[in-house]
């Protein structure tokens, strides 16, 4: 969240302070299928960012009352554990910002999942942040949508997060959590290139309206980038399970490898 404007230099020489470029992304890593008992779940390492997230279903509706006979109920959590940043996170239980978090997450995925082919049951999406560092919440939600596709739950397309916003006087993507706190605007956004729709857009300080649309173009350029990466923890996980399947002789003649598998 902006707290001063502009007051201190964040970009120099054309340079933010951890060396990128405007359109530069943190160091970003995926893992899929990182939890034994969870139906799908991934982790997603953004520079300093650290998210586990883990999906439960479709399955029965429990408080039964909430049954939807037309189609599955999406149930999200986010949760920051208490040693995830120098700030005070040990109070028990979910505090306003992680609801909201929770809320916009659970919308996102509404909107993803093809829900009406599962009616009267629940999905339940679990976002835990390790260490956060600025952008958790489209971390966590990038996190969310791998854990959803290892699930083998069906979506229209791959959820991508990426937070963009002004610094210094310009749009730039992936804000830490200094550029957060002390630029002038940032925009956390979750869009999905396979059909060119934003899912979430959320924003705090001030934008122009061009650079509202800049921040667009920016978000949808970098989220490129975000799904490659998800493609590629995808398919490694499939790679995996083949081998678990068909031995070292996998690939032969055991079905198609999975460097051949096209996920949409
Ligand atoms: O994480 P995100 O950018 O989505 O949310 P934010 O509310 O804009 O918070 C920015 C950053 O401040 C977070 O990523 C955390 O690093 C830090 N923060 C925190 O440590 N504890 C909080 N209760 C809220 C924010």
């Amino acid at each position: 969240m902006s707290t001063s404007v502009g007051t201190e230099k964040l970009i120099v020489n054309g340079k933010r302070l951890d060396g990128r470029s405007a359109s530069d992304l943190r160091p970003l890593k995926m893992e899929v299928g990182i939890l034994k008992k969870a139906n799908g779940s991934a982790m997603v390492e953004w520079g300093k960012n650290k998210v586990i997230a883990g999906v439960y279903g479709p399955r029965e509706v429990l408080p039964k009352h909430m049954t939807n006979p037309h189609k599955a109920i999406i149930k999200a959590r986010y949760a920051m554990a208490p040693f995830c940043s120098l700030e005070e996170h040990g109070r028990m239980g979910p505090n306003r910002r992680a609801h909201e978090i929770a809320k916009v997450a659970k919308h996102v995925f509404e909107n993803a999942v093809l829900v009406d082919q599962f009616p009267k049951t629940m999905i339940n999406v679990t976002m835990e942040v390790l260490q956060s560092d600025g952008g958790t919440r489209v971390s966590a939600i990038t996190a969310a949508s791998l854990a959803m596709a290892d699930a083998g739950i069906p979506m229209r397309g791959i959820p991508c997060g990426i937070a963009v916003g002004k610094i210094d006087g310009q749009m730039v993507v992936d804000l830490d959590k200094a550029e957060d706190n002390k630029g002038q605007s940032d925009m956390p956004l979750v869009v999905m290139p396979d059909t060119g729709e934003i899912l979430l857009f959320q924003m705090d300080g001030m934008l122009s309206k061009d650079e509202v649309a800049r921040g667009i173009d920016l978000a949808f350029e970098a989220a490129n980038k975000v799904r490659e990466k998800q493609v590629e923890a995808l398919k490694t996980k499939y790679e995996k399970v083949e081998l678990e399947i068909n031995g070292e002789n996998a690939g032969g003649d055991g079905g198609k490898p999975a460097s051949e598998i096209t996920v949409i």
